[in-house]
């Protein structure tokens, strides 16, 4: 059943590079409703605990080191088909291949520095979503 919502971060190479309105612009132009928001700075302990999934990729470490290069903006949207969407919205992981219009495709150094986060399945949306936000703050 796709449930309603996805997690999503505004990674740090887009806020140095004072990406934040636009992108948000983009979300909201795609109709998803801000439910939570906050910019905020990860450590890498929750850098490398929020992609432990990756830990065996080669690319780990460097994930782990640009996550926690800088500040990011970490946010719950809302949207029928949200998960789904937002990646379509967002574009493949490698800006080279994303699709014309996508996020990705417009704000997006390279395949590391890619932008934007968007959760994978509706269980990885409510794990990070509840990884960032607390149950008062998720409404
Ligand atoms: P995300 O989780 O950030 O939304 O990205 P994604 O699903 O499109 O891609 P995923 O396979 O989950 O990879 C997570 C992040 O790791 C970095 N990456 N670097 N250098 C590389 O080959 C490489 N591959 C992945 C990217 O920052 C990617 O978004
Ligand atoms: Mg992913």
């Amino acid at each position: 059943m796709a449930t309603n919502r996805t997690f999503t971060m505004i990674k740090p190479e887009a806020v140095a590079n004072g990406h934040i309105g636009a992108i948000l612009e983009r979300i909201n132009a795609a109709g998803f409703r801000i439910v939570s928001m906050k910019k905020t700075e990860l450590t890498s302990e929750l850098a490398g605990a929020f992609y432990a999934v990756h830990k065996e990729r080669p690319f780990y470490g460097e994930l782990v080191s640009y996550m926690s290069s800088g500040p990011i903006v970490a946010a719950i949207l809302e949207k029928d088909n949200a998960v789904s969407d937002f990646r379509a919205l967002i574009g493949a992981t490698d800006p080279s291949e994303a699709a014309d219009g996508t996020i990705r495709k417009e704000f997006a150094e390279s395949k590391a520095k890619n932008a934007v986060h968007g959760s994978d399945s509706d269980e990885n949306a409510e794990i990070e979503g509840t990884f960032f936000f607390s149950q008062f703050e998720r409404f």
